[in-house]
């Protein structure tokens, strides 16, 4: 009678503290172990290369990790935790909330992180221009700050560019500003969304002949919300428009090298990096 009740005990003994082992976890148990690095690069490669590239080294939508300069995640356990819970507010999701179904286990988080501090170049990035002079330039002759808010100061018609230095790669910024039909902004706080808000073109046509020209806040199959260049807000009933086109070219203007040259852009990016990496 005694033995099965004890044994009883003591599995439910083991589940508790194993939980709270696991909750209280405050070093990663596989750190600088090459066969957790290397699960952990696949790991990577299926859950966030999406984001921030192969080879950890930042893609379109999220930052080089391979900097050991963090912003946020520090220490291991800071990254469990922003692994675990993403990032509020920006695109960095929470584990499990896109798309990958239960998400990952501990055990998997750690390999990651594993995988990511292998991959740490232990040099400070250098810094790629003058960013006094691009602040100058955002604000001044190249007009960037039409369209792009920093700081709460600036346009509303592009998206917000306060935290783009920390959020992209160099080479991913100038790429949105030489060719900014390549890879449309996605909303900086849609990673969670089903279907991605992107900064789409539109042109619609109203029923008095009225063309209205601009960037999608929010649509639906009867309404759409369009913001046009000098930033004024049209709610349109689809069913009353004369036409309606969405496009994928971008709204805003290419920058060649004849209007703006490599080292301006450099000198741009260097201050949204500034900005963006605080
Ligand atoms: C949908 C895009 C997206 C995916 C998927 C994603 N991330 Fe992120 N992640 C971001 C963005 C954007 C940031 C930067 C947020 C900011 O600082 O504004 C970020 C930040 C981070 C940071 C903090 C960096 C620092 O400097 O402190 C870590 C660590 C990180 N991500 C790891 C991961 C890992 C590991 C995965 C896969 C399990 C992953 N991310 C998946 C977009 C993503
Ligand atoms: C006439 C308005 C306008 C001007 C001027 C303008 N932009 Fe844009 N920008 C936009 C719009 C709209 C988008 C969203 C569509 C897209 O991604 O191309 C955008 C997107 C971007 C993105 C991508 C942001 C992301 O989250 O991926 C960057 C970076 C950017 N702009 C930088 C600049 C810089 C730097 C300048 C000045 C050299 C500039 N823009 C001038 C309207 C503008």
């Amino acid at each position: 009678m005694l033995v099965p009740s004890c044994r009883k005990a003591v599995v439910v003994w083991i589940a508790l503290s194993s939980g709270i082992l696991r909750a209280a976890q405050d070093r990663n148990p596989f750190a600088g172990d090459p066969r957790a690095a290397k699960a952990g690069e696949y790991e990577f490669r299926i859950n966030c290369a999406l984001c921030h590239g192969l080879g950890a080294r930042g893609g379109g939508r999220g930052p080089d990790l391979t900097r050991a300069q963090k912003k946020f995640a520090h220490s291991d356990v800071e990254m469990f935790q922003i692994i675990s819970n993403g990032i509020a507010g920006t695109a960095m999701p929470a584990n499990g909330t896109n798309g990958q179904g239960v998400g990952m286990t501990d055990e998997e988080i750690w390999q990651i992180i594993t995988y990511i501090r292998s991959q740490e170049v232990k040099t400070k990035a250098t810094s790629v221009g003058d960013a006094a002079h691009g602040k100058s330039l955002f604000y001044g002759d190249a007009n960037c700050s039409l369209c792009h808010m920093i700081n709460g100061k600036g346009g509303r018609f592009g998206p917000e560019l306060t935290s783009v230095g920390g959020a992209r790669t160099p080479a991913a910024i100038i790429d949105s500003v030489r060719h900014p039909s390549h890879r449309l902004a996605w909303g900086l706080t849609e990673a969670t969304k089903e279907f991605p808000q992107e900064y789409e073109t539109v042109t619609a046509v109203t029923a008095d002949g009225k063309e209205i020209k601009g960037v999608t806040l929010n649509e639906d199959s009867f309404s759409v919300q369009i913001m046009d260049q000098s930033e004024k807000i049209h709610l349109l009933r689809k069913d009353r428009l004369r036409s309606f086109h969405e496009s994928r070219e971008s709204a805003m203007p290419q920058y060649g090298t004849d209007v703006l040259s490599d080292k301006d852009l450099n000198d741009i990016v260097a201050f949204l990096i500034s900005v963006g990496a605080k």
